[in-house]
């Protein structure tokens, strides 16, 4: 496989579909990020009154908790590529009565926000689907205010990520090989060039933790659409697949996933790292 024609708005619109596909369902699986949303949160130590930026938000599940935490005087802004997300997102914070919580729909490598303007941004699981991931980052500093902090979490490597590398796995075993390679979502996966990109970006203050993921699933459906609501472009090509060969994708992950069963389903633990720096 090479790198060689890889299309950046080819890859953003087939990501947009795929998240746009499954953005009813999205948060099915998020009750199984809720500690990890929460170390996000710890270090971001939002305050009242804040200008907050949820960036690659999908439907604002963080967005929602930052917003109770700055308060009425506050202002959250949960913004993402895929406007399914976002209508989700919306319809969920009228219901509960958000008012400070507002979705814009905008590709993070190009925000459509002031100079300035945020006191923190935070980036839940988002920077690796981004092709030019600098470009998101000196957004990203531009966006926010002198001394602002941007949190945001990714994968660690992809041997320490089996939630997504058993999916990974069978994919690579019974659909044909993509021509062009995508961007690995296992990118930033080592503290080291994580840091140095943060750096190279213009960042300071940079501190990088290691968060362990835990995941239970009650049967292996339940981890396919776990992974699946991860993951929007496999989603959208899956998606496309014919009845036959998506039953063999799903055989395929239940004989995978045997190495991870126990009394109770199957447990997976992936390491995912959390990042905090200062513009
Ligand atoms: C794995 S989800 C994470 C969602 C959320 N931050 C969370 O932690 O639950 C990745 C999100 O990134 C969004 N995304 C992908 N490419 C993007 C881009 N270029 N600009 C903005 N959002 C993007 C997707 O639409 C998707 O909602």
């Amino acid at each position: 496989m090479s790198t060689a024609g890889f299309d950046a708005r080819r890859f953003k619109a087939q990501e947009r579909a795929g998240f746009n596909r499954i953005a009813e369902h999205y948060d099915e699986g998020a009750t199984l990020r809720v500690d990890l949303q929460r170390a996000l949160l710890d270090d971001a130590a939002l305050q009242c009154g804040e200008r907050v930026l949820d960036l690659a938000s999908g439907p604002g599940l963080l967005a929602r908790d930052a917003a109770v935490q700055v308060g009425d005087d506050g202002r959250l802004v949960a913004s993402d590529i895929a406007e399914a997300m976002l209508a989700v997102g919306q319809r969920r914070a009228t219901a509960d009565g958000l008012a400070n919580l507002l979705f814009a729909a905008a590709d993070a490598e190009h925000l459509p926000f002031a100079d300035d303007h945020f006191d923190a941004v935070l980036l839940g699981l988002g920077l690796f689907m981004f092709p030019h991931p600098e470009r998101a980052l000196a957004e990203i500093r531009r966006v926010l205010r002198p001394g602002g902090r941007l949190v945001l979490s990714v994968w660690g490597p992809r041997e320490a990520v089996p939630l997504i590398s058993h999916a990974q796995d069978c994919i690579a075993r019974i659909l044909p090989k993509p021509k062009v390679e995508r961007p690995s979502v296992f990118r930033f996966g080592h503290a080291g060039p994580l840091e140095l990109l943060l750096r190279q970006a213009g960042f300071g203050g940079v501190s990088i933790a290691e968060h362990r993921l835990h995941c239970h699933f009650p049967s292996h459906e339940a981890y396919w659409q776990a992974f699946l609501a991860l993951a929007g472009g496999a989603a959208e090509a899956i998606g496309r697949l014919d009845d036959a060969l998506r039953q063999r994708l799903a055989s395929e992950v239940a004989g995978e996933l045997e190495a991870c069963r126990s009394a109770d389903g199957f447990h997976t633990d992936s390491l995912v790292l959390v990042a905090s720096a200062r513009r």
